[in-house]
């Protein structure tokens, strides 16, 4: 049986040095022991991803944190306090008991407390950290139910747990506080609104910066189909354009302008950013189960999860040829 929910059985593969798929609120993560190098090696080989790119290590509490990063800042128990367990990813100094695979060599740990229960029920049971990184291929759209990551990775991971789905949908924030100034190194599920009412401070978005992070590689959370982001209203001649072409095109509209033009296929994104945030990376898949060639979108306003959702399009936007 390659898919379930029996945590115990989980934990045994996990213990024996395995990978189990997990669902998260924000994606499916594929996970591994954090303190086994091999195991955490096999996360590598599984996902196609290149050495050196670090991991998250996801812990079942937040009082865990002293035991795996040093020097932990004031700013960084009060974001545990108000945001863990949820979808937000602290970078702090790490503490020389993490395996150097995990950290990509850095000095630094991206640490996360999840609140689905299914992962929270297995980090409790298995008591230490699970290092997990998004369990798709190197590149490619997260998946958000056990099926996607079977399709993802077939049988390189012994188990996958199912459960409630994934309610955030995109992945974790990710929020820097290992220098001086926080800086949010991947939005995500956690605003930048609401880190800056907690910190009292300003936190500006760093893409782009010297750290290794594929999540910031120009192409990332890519679908096969061509994702073109187009102003809405160019949407419909860019359509009528690329179909003339000879591509299948699908469309991502909102309900305000559900008919684009009768050559393309429209899906439509809901109205609320925490809907479209949630159904984005199925409406991704569904794109190319039905073997579409390009997607046209438009990009949401920036602000709340707006800008998780822009940067997602955007990257999925982005040049392939990094991992083609
Ligand atoms: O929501 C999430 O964060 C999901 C679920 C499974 O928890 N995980 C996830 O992991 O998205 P992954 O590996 O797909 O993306 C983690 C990102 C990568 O871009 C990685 O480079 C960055 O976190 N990261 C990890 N440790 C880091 C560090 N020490 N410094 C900077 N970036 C780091
Ligand atoms: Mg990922």
């Amino acid at each position: 049986m390659w898919q379930g929910n029996d945590i115990q059985y989980a934990v045994e593969i996990l213990c024996a040095g395995g990978l189990v798929g997990f669902p998260t609120e924000t994606v499916y993560g594929l996970g591994a022991d954090a303190e086994n190098a091999a195991a955490v090696q096999q996360i590598f080989t599984v996902k196609g991803r290149p050495l050196g790119h670090p991991l998250i290590v996801h812990l079942g509490e937040a009082a865990q944190l002293a035991a795996w990063a040093k020097d932990v800042p004031p700013l960084a128990w009060r974001l545990a306090e108000r945001f863990w367990p949820g979808p937000l990813t602290l970078i702090l100094q790490r503490q020389s008991r993490i395996p150097d695979l995990v950290t990509g060599g850095l000095e630094t740990v991206g640490l996360r407390v999840p609140s689905h229960p299914t992962a929270r029920a297995l980090l409790r049971a298995f008591g230490g950290g699970i290092a997990a990184p998004s369990a798709n291929r190197f590149g490619r759209v997260s998946p958000t139910t056990a099926e996607d990551v079977r399709e993802e990775l077939g049988e390189g991971v012994q188990y996958i747990l199912t459960g409630e789905p994934c309610a955030v949908g995109l992945e974790s924030t990710i929020v820097d506080l290992s220098s001086a100034e926080p800086a949010i190194l991947r939005p995500g599920g956690i605003t930048r609104e609401a880190l800056e009412e907690v910190l009292e401070q300003p936190v500006p978005v760093r893409i782009g910066g010297s750290v290794r992070s594929p999540g910031q590689l120009a192409s990332h959370y890519a679908p096969r189909a061509r994702v073109l982001l187009t102003p809405l209203t160019s949407l419909a001649a860019q359509a009528t354009a690329l179909h003339a072409e000879g591509l299948r095109v699908a469309v991502l509209t909102s309900p305000a302008c559900p008919a684009i033009c009768p050559e393309a296929t429209a899906f439509a994104l809901p109205d609320a950013p925490e809907e479209v945030a949630r159904v984005l990376y199925a409406i991704l898949r569904e794109i190319d189960r039905q073997g579409f060639d390009a997607v046209l979108v438009s990009l949401p306003p920036e602000k709340g999860l707006g800008l998780a959702i822009a940067d997602r399009l955007r990257r999925a936007a982005g040049p392939r040829h990094e991992h083609e």
